[in-house]
């Protein structure tokens, strides 16, 4: 059989091939982006089964359109409009399987082969792999503290055929960091000279721990902005619910066609039950109780950090979301860690994966939504004396 260069060129995730190894009941994995299970609102949702069920009979079960269900996408742009102040409505919404979908529609749907991506450096491999199938040439941006290095970002730009940027602002993965105000307010200058699209992908920005939430950087400004949403962080990842909200109507009718082609519509009985279970419980209280749950497991990973790890590695000390970035400044790889971290029965991503164009990396990815406190720092300090 011969295949199509572009799922020859596109590679497997790192992060699900190396988690068949770091899963095993013995190891501390810190490898996975897993939301914490016991987050998951299961009676809640599964109240919201029978409601819908009952409410709506066999429209659960009946395709749909590919937009995704009205009520949703108004749920969706009236909490936008309160909590961002964005001037939005359904119609500027498309619901999607999950915002991994979104990338791989917005690839298909602006991407030639050759064309520009900007993303930062490291960025998420889910979207560096999504892309990768629409052959495109990416131009990473090194992603400082405060957000993307903004001399890189206008060379970047002048490179041919650049389409869109892509960003994670907020506790972004795999670094949990976050672009601060005044680098939002500079990026936005940069990108609002030239004719790109931006894409600000956000699926962490409720899960702030700390510190004060900051704008978008082009949502609700810039002609071609695209933000994108999704349930899996603050509800479940399981039902595959994420969203697009953009005001490009073009754009947004090429996305529908794009969506059409790859799967009809996302699963109506997920976008009914996940309806009912924000119009009928109060989602704002969930999610406090998922940041105290996040920021109490952060702590035990930073304190341990402090406690463990040698000076010559530094770290970010993220203000929401689940990850933590290690930098080892010491010459050692993260592969080469990792394996003997692995024979210590510990587990993290080597930051390999994160970058379009690095080998052999001193950084690695730590996730703590996934360990209790006593747990994170026994793998701390197992690590630690790796280090
Ligand atoms: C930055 C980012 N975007 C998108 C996704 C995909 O999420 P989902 O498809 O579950 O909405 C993830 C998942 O980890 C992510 O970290």
């Amino acid at each position: 059989m011969q295949y199509s260069e572009r799922i020859l060129n596109t590679p497997s995730s790192f992060i699900r091939n190396i988690l068949k190894v770091t899963d095993a009941e013995d190891v501390i994995s810190f490898a996975g982006g897993l939301p914490n299970p016991i987050s998951f609102p299961i009676d809640a949702l599964k109240a919201s089964v029978d409601h819908a069920i009952r409410e709506n009979g066999s429209r659960l079960f009946q395709y749909s359109s590919t937009q995704g269900y009205a009520p949703l996408r108004e749920y969706i742009a009236a909490k936008y409009k309160r909590v961002h102040g964005l001037d939005i409505s359904a119609d500027d919404i498309l619901i999607t399987t999950g915002s991994q979908q979104a990338l791989e529609l917005i690839g298909k749907v602006l991407i030639n082969k050759g064309d520009g991506i900007v993303i930062e450096e490291p960025g998420y491999l889910g979207a560096i792999q999504a892309f990768t199938l629409s052959e495109p040439n990416f131009y990473g941006v090194t992603l400082e503290n405060d957000g993307l290095n903004l001399e890189e970002l206008e060379n970047a730009l002048q490179q041919p055929n650049v389409k869109f940027i892509y960003t994670v602002p907020n506790f972004q993965n795999p670094t949990g960091l976050t672009y601060s105000k005044e680098k939002r307010q500079q990026i936005y200058d940069i990108i609002a000279k030239y004719d790109v699209a931006l894409i600000e992908d956000d699926p962490y920005g409720e899960l702030r721990f700390q510190g004060e939430p900051l704008p978008y950087i082009g949502a609700g400004k810039l002609e071609n902005s695209i933000l994108l949403g999704s349930f899996s962080k603050t509800v479940t990842p399981g039902m595959r619910l994420g969203f697009i909200i953009t005001k490009n109507k073009e754009l947004m009718k090429h996305i529908e066609t794009a969506k059409q082609a790859t799967d009809l519509h996302t699963n109506i009985f997920s976008q009914y039950v996940i309806y009912d279970y924000l119009a009928n419980n109060d989602y704002t209280e969930h999610v406090k109780k998922i940041i105290t749950l996040y920021k109490n497991q952060s702590d035990a990973m930073l304190d341990a950090m402090q406690e463990f790890f040698p000076a010559h590695v530094e770290y970010t000390r993220p203000e929401g979301g689940m990850f933590i970035w290690a930098t080892m400044n010491n010459g050692a790889a993260a592969l080469d860690v990792f394996n003997k971290a692995m024979e210590q029965k510990v587990a993290f991503v080597p930051g390999d994966p994160f970058y379009t164009s690095k080998t052999g990396v001193n950084t690695m990815r730590l996730n703590y939504t996934n360990a209790t406190p006593e747990i994170i720092r026994e793998g701390i300090k197992r690590l630690g004396s790796i280090l």
